[in-house]
């Protein structure tokens, strides 16, 4: 008896335990505007604060609690109240000035919860939530402290906790660069340590099994999730930490090794947008323009004076070891001749831009120097370089200069010379810049993915934009929707470029590379990725006999420039290799600002295919890539305007076609294609399609 009614007091004891905490647990919800998704904010008993998502009323994103650790106070996790709670509604079209299409919508449900502690100091805490029918997102916001001017934050930890052991597409979670392979692997298997995931990289820094955004997946019911960061100002970008027997990811931001903390901020402040991209389908993750809505308004007006553009460079050849950034090889690349060359080539073909890399001293102390600090100077051509000149004549043909700018990772003497070589090129006519910082971050102890170089990097956008300049960063932060706010952020690396394929030992970038490159690094925004090779085999590449290549055929090729978006797209090959090739008319007539786009079919890592139409001339371009598995595609023509007839050129694998056997053979074809046409199609392994729509009078 004594036993029984022990049991039973305990009994009672954790009911009440359990009931006390549910009873004083509050929640709030926000549904997204076609009730699809939802969020559910939750307040548990000890007042400490956690989300959780729904789709279709099943739970997705299971509780995830939120909290942060400062250098300079307690630990922000629990005793809070809701002081009140807000909730918002918006709908709004706005225009992109060039994008993947003019009329962008943005149509949200916000909730805004209101925190103080519940103890002296009462810290306050807001946080924002938005749900969108393709995702959600938060931010946090802090407010105000008494006697407190600043807040030094060593962790944040939002969580993420997933319910199932989903499929992914992840690169490691890497401080200093994303030029990694992607790795498809459940969520238990996320290995980002192992060094195979990260061959070819000296600069790399990955302090633990951390992946970066975005992260890409799959779940077994067929659902596909994208996280990422939207708006990333004035902090250190986000790693996701991996607890494989919880399913669980964790905020890792990217430190610093001269501080020990990770952000740094003056109060009041806002963080960046968590986000979490939600479809049905494969398709709706490329459709979804969720990053850049959670981002501001364009703050510069007008910038009709950047041109999107096709451009091509003195760039591959030095990649191939044809010639070099430096004049002391004895094979400087950067001439006026060879640039003439080079701009006759495009004035001949519809090429608008021009990219010249090694035109600038200090090229000699380049890659693998230490002291990098005072070596590259913007503004002093080499002695065979005429700078005048080569924009007089490009001028002359309707060409336009892209200026480069190696930092060699040297910021602060790129900072000191920026606004002259900005004013440099403002007096030239030159509106756009390349940049690059190749190497470790100069001081040592920074990364390139830390709150000090997002902050650098954002200096860069901010200055050029006063000289009317726009950028294209290479080894830059991730993108995450800045270009809505600062429309002169036109594209960037941040993924294996194609230059990979040119030397690296590894084999180059796989067939299936851009197939979910298309559904991961694509999410975040444009890309710099320079499609176009010709030669696949590379037969020019220096020292004869290398093994490497393009492990694609040349109908891939075509197609990327419609797969993988950017307003400024490359056409990369060497001339000779375009010249009298049939197949490089698609890259003169293709397109490269949208009015809209189709993302017709895909599926990660297998292929994907899109439509888009050009914004001036109402004409639509196709591609279509796949991995390395040969497959046939349906194409339906349903996107062309009702009633309209289109001449079709068609580039296709052709029938012996294969991205290592048989690369070049290509099949060219015209038809008269119309709305209710269906055709299908077979691409070769690590094939191609390219498909270019012209209106017909
Ligand atoms: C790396 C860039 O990705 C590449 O395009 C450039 O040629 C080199 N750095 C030199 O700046
Ligand atoms: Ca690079």
């Amino acid at each position: 008896m004594k036993k029984i009614s022990y049991l039973l007091s305990l009994t009672i004891l954790v009911l009440c335990i359990y009931g006390c905490n549910n009873f004083n647990k509050k929640t709030e919800i926000v549904t997204s505007p076609s009730k699809n998704i939802s969020l559910e904010f939750i307040l548990s008993g000890n007042g400490s604060p956690s989300y959780l998502v729904k789709h279709n009323d099943i739970i997705i994103i299971d509780s995830s609690k939120m909290s942060f650790d400062f250098k300079n106070q307690e630990s922000l996790q629990k005793g809070f109240e809701i002081i009140e709670t807000e909730h918002n509604y918006k709908d709004e079209d706005w225009e992109m000035p060039w994008g993947e299409q003019r009329i962008v919508k943005n149509n949200y449900n916000e909730l805004i919860v209101k925190l103080e502690e519940d103890k002296i100091p009462n810290r306050k805490l807001n946080i924002y939530f938005r749900t969108y029918d393709d995702g959600i997102a938060f931010r946090y916001e802090f407010l105000k402290q008494k006697d407190v001017d600043s807040l030094i934050i060593i962790d944040e930890n939002t969580q993420f906790k997933l319910t199932g052991d989903h499929l992914c597409w992840w690169i490691p979670g890497d401080w200093d660069i994303y030029e990694h392979l992607y790795n498809t692997s459940n969520f238990s298997e996320i290995n980002a340590l192992s060094k195979q995931n990260h061959s070819n990289l000296a600069q790399s820094y990955i302090p633990e099994n951390a992946v970066n955004t975005p992260l890409t997946m799959r779940s077994n019911e067929g659902l596909y999730l994208s996280f990422h960061e939207a708006n990333l100002t004035d902090y250190a970008g986000m790693t996701l930490k991996i607890d494989k027997e919880n399913l669980l990811m964790t905020s890792e931001l990217v430190g610093s090794d001269r501080f020990a903390y990770k952000v740094k901020r003056e109060l009041p402040f806002l963080t960046p947008w968590r986000t979490i991209q939600i479809s049905e389908n494969a398709t709706g993750l490329i459709k979804s323009n969720l990053i850049v809505n959670l981002n501001e308004p364009n703050k510069l007006g007008d910038i009709s004076w950047f041109k999107p553009k096709k451009y091509v460079g003195i760039w591959w050849e030095m990649h191939l070891g044809m010639s070099s950034w430096d004049l002391a090889s004895g094979k400087h690349g950067a001439t006026t001749a060879n640039a003439k060359k080079y701009i006759d080539f495009a004035a001949e073909n519809n090429i608008t831009g021009l990219l010249v890399e090694g035109w600038n001293t200090g090229w000699e102390h380049w890659v693998g120097f230490e002291e990098r600090e005072g070596v590259f100077d913007f503004v002093t051509p080499y002695s065979d370089y005429n700078l005048n000149e080569v924009v007089r004549y490009a001028k002359e043909k309707g060409v336009e200069l892209i200026m480069h700018h190696e930092t060699s990772a040297a910021p602060r003497t790129y900072e000191k010379q920026m606004d002259a070589a900005f004013s440099l090129m403002k007096n030239l006519g030159v509106h756009s810049a390349k940049t690059g910082y190749v190497g470790k971050i100069i001081p040592k102890g920074e990364y390139h993915h830390g709150q000090w170089m997002v902050n650098h990097y954002r200096k860069v956008i901010e200055t050029a934009a006063k000289y009317h300049i726009a950028i294209d960063a290479h080894e830059p932060i991730k993108a995450t929707g800045i270009r809505r706010t600062y429309p002169n952020i036109v594209s960037r690396e941040g993924l294996r470029g194609q230059e990979f394929n040119a030397w690296s030992s590894d084999g180059g970038n796989p067939p299936e590379h851009l197939s979910i490159v298309a559904f991961t690094r694509m999410l975040a925004g444009p890309i710099d990725f320079t499609p176009g090779v010709f030669d696949i085999k590379l037969n020019s590449k220096l020292p004869v006999g290398s093994s490497n290549q393009v492990n694609t055929t040349l109908a891939h090729q075509l197609a990327l420039y419609v797969v993988i978006y950017s307003p400024i797209q490359m056409a990369c090959d060497l001339p000779k290799n375009y010249n009298g090739n049939p197949a490089f008319q698609f890259i003169r007539d293709v397109g490269v600002d949208w009015e809209q786009t189709k993302v017709l079919d895909g599926e990660i890592g297998d292929f994907v295919t899109i439509a888009r139409q050009e914004k001036v001339t109402k004409n639509w371009f196709l591609g279509s890539i796949t991995d390395e598995n040969k497959r046939d595609i349906i194409i339906q023509f349903d996107f062309l305007d009702e009633g309209k007839k289109y001449e079709a050129t068609i580039y296709k694998d052709g029938a012996e076609a294969h991205w290592n056997n048989n690369p070049t053979s290509i099949e060219i074809e015209k038809v008269i294609v119309e709305k209710n046409m269906k055709k299908i199609f077979t691409l070769a392994e690590g094939g191609g399609l390219a498909i270019s729509l012209k209106v017909m009078k």
